[in-house]
């Protein structure tokens, strides 16, 4: 088939490199010209785990372009644009505009499918905007893991208005081998919002166990996690406590779907305190800070970890950067290191970063940080992500979220 995608971001991208892989012919729009220079010359302005390889593999299939009359003689055009949260609402100019766009090139008998997550109704929408049929096909990847997880998906949620517009966009992710839900558009909408927020429910549960279980000596909410997690029911993914979600998609998609809730007189109450719940973990790293080295005016901190999780370069929504911003309030001189992303902060070697500094907090949950025990000998130290071994650490100057403090024998 020919493909375009429109909107080379994190999802745009990652399906792009995936379908060319398929042996499709992909055309890849952006409004960026940055964006879509650098792709032509081969630079890809993202990093995601494979995705270099990938896009280089298969760059005799795939075509990057700011001009939407390439996409005159595709089948399918996935839109994969952002959709923002503004004042608590979703922002959807970006599929407006990417729609009419399309409405003016596109052939009569092109099909659009909607990538972009979405509020229920908005591919109706679309779909009268441009005059073509159109299937809501949510994205369920994961930075850092987003060309597996693209490739290998728990499931394909197809929501058609026809059966036949479906049916296309079944037999492009039938290679997947995973199981399809075919739905109406309005519940493929739905079931992304029910999904993210289920998961950020998840995390902002276990992280009120956390809090709970620093406050009862001998508790540790890993092993909670553990012990709850191996009930099938509850399933022991997304039950890792530390200092809450961040990212491009959990908070706006949590506030979206609850401004949308609240405005049809049907507010979801859970997905609400888990917002709050979440609002709550930056300050929760500093004032574990503070319990072991007082007050932090003038004096060094140094924060591991800006991006939002490991295995990115993405600090959108990074609680990392909402942690610096409360230890620059209460006066502190931050420094930060990160293995991929940069943030507004003097950000130093991982050595440098921990040698020059008084304090030190983990807040994102990447792997170079285990086994770092030694090298942090003789400071104050936040383990936000749970990442060391509170055995091997100096427990008068040692907090770790979610960790109670060791029984007196
Ligand atoms: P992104 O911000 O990384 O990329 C979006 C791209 O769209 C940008 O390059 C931008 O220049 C381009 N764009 C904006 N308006 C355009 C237009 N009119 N025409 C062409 N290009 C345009 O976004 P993303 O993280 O890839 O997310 C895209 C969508 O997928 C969002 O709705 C998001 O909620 C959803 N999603 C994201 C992820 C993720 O992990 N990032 C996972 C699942 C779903
Ligand atoms: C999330 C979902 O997991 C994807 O299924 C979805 O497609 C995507 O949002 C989206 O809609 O864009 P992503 O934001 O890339 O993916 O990353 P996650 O692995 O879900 O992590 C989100 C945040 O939760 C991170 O800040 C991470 O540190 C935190 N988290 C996650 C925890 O604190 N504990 C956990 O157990 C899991």
């Amino acid at each position: 088939m020919k493909i375009g995608i429109i909107g080379l971001g994190y999802v745009g991208l990652v399906t792009s490199a995936v379908l060319a892989d398929q042996g499709h012919l992909v055309v890849g729009v952006d409004v960026d010209s940055k964006r879509v220079e650098g792709l032509s010359c081969g630079r890809n302005p993202i990093y995601e785990p494979g995705l270099d390889e990938l896009l280089a593999k298969n760059k005799d299939r795939l075509q990057f372009t700011t001009d939407y009359a390439k996409l005159s003689d595709v089948d399918v055009a996935f839109i994969s644009v952002s959709t923002p949260t503004v004042n608590g609402e979703i922002y959807l100019e970006y599929v407006m505009s990417a729609s009419k766009s399309l409405a003016k090139v596109l052939r009569k008998d092109s099909l659009i499918v909607m990538k972009s997550t979405v509020l229920p109704g908005t591919s109706r929408k679309v779909r009268e905007i441009t005059g073509r049929e159109v299937v809501s096909n949510p994205e369920f990847l994961k930075e850092g893991s987003a060309i597996k997880d693209s490739i290998n998906p728990d499931r394909v949620v197809i929501g058609s208005y026809t059966k036949e517009a479906g049916d296309v966009v079944e037999s492009i992710w039938k290679f997947t081998g995973a199981p399809i839900v075919r739905t109406t558009p309005e519940e493929a909408e739905m079931i992304k919002y029910a999904a993210n927020s289920f998961l950020a429910m998840k995390v902002s549960f276990i992280n009120e166990i956390a809090n709970l279980c620093e406050r009862i000596p001998n508790c540790d909410v890993n092993k909670i996690a553990e012990g709850i997690g191996l009930d099938k029911r509850i399933s022991p993914h997304f039950l890792k406590a530390g200092l809450g979600w961040g990212g491009s998609c959990f908070p706006k998609d949590t506030l979206a779907i609850s401004t949308f809730a609240r405005s049809l007189g049907t507010p979801l109450r859970t997905v609400d305190a888990s917002i709050q719940v979440n609002n709550e973990r930056p300050k929760r790293a500093v004032t574990l800070l503070k319990e072991i080295m007082g007050q932090l005016k003038g004096r060094k901190v140094c924060v591991l970890g800006v991006a939002f999780k490991a295995d990115t370069d993405d600090t959108r929504e990074s609680v990392a950067l909402k942690v610096i911003d409360i230890l620059k309030e209460e006066g502190a001189q931050v420094v930060a290191y990160d293995p991929k992303a940069k943030a507004n902060v003097t950000m130093v070697s991982m050595e440098q970063c921990i040698d020059e500094s008084e304090g030190v907090i983990i807040a994102t949950e990447w792997n170079h940080f285990k086994g770092i025990e030694d090298k942090l000998r003789g400071k104050y130290v936040v383990d936000g992500r749970r990442l060391l071994d509170p055995s091997k650490m100096d427990l008068t100057k040692f907090r770790a979220i979610g960790l109670g403090t060791p029984s007196i024998q």
